[in-house]
């Protein structure tokens, strides 16, 4: 297969954000914020992969400021790394406020999508041309990604499937809960 340069599915959606968009205190929703992020690492990843993709997974999702209605954001995706049938797409989201001229940072994500063939099977993507020395540090840095959320995942299995109650049942105590009468009696 033939390499793809980055440059040839780099996308950036910009959006107004409008007042159906905003939660009961005026902001706009992490969630809308979060769809239009799925809709252009869709757009990304299926320029580079020249086939259908899905959204496989999300990392760093981690709002730093909020979006107020009125602003313009924009979501400029690249793809930062491929392996053999899946592709990491890094998303910046910016939001403008184009009459006091500023711009803030909201957050950087990265969505691993997966290309899929007419049969629904993940199918092998281009490799990814690296052209500037920006596209080497992402592709290296999401291949760091990729190690620690491995590590990461084997241990959050193993805290959900395997904690005992009768060994871990104590840190509860300097947590901000509380557990009722009945249920102290029938705990180890
Ligand atoms: C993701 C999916 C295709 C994996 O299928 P699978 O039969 O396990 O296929 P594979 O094991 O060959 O994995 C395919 C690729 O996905 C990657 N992958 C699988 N699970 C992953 C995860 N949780 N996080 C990151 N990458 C993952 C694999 O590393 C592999 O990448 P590679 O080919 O580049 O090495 C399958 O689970 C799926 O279709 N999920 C639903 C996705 C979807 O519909 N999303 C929309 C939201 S509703």
């Amino acid at each position: 297969m033939t390499a793809k340069p980055v440059s040839h599915s780099r996308t950036t959606l910009t959006e107004l954000m409008i007042p159906s968009y905003a939660n009961f205190g005026g902001k706009i929703h992490g969630g809308i914020l979060l769809s239009l992020m799925d809709k252009v690492a869709y757009a990304c990843a299926a320029k580079h992969a020249g086939q259908y993709c899905v959204t496989v997974s999300v990392d760093g999702v981690n709002f730093k400021q909020p979006v107020e209605v009125g602003e313009l954001v924009s979501l400029l995706a690249s793809v930062n790394y491929v392996g053999r049938t899946s592709l990491v797409v890094g998303i910046k989201v910016i939001a403008e406020n184009v009459k006091f001229g500023t711009v803030k940072h909201t957050n950087t994500s990265y969505f691993t999508m997966v290309a899929k063939d007419d049969d629904d099977r993940p199918t092998e993507v281009p490799p990814l041309l690296l052209e500037t020395t920006d596209d080497v540090r992402r592709f290296l840095e999401a291949m760091e990604r990729k190690h620690l959320r491995a590590a990461y995942s084997e241990g959050f299995d193993k805290a959900r499937t395997r904690l005992l109650l009768e060994e871990n049942v104590d840190k509860l105590t300097s947590e901000r809960c509380q557990i009722t009468d009945e249920l102290r009696n029938e705990l180890p």
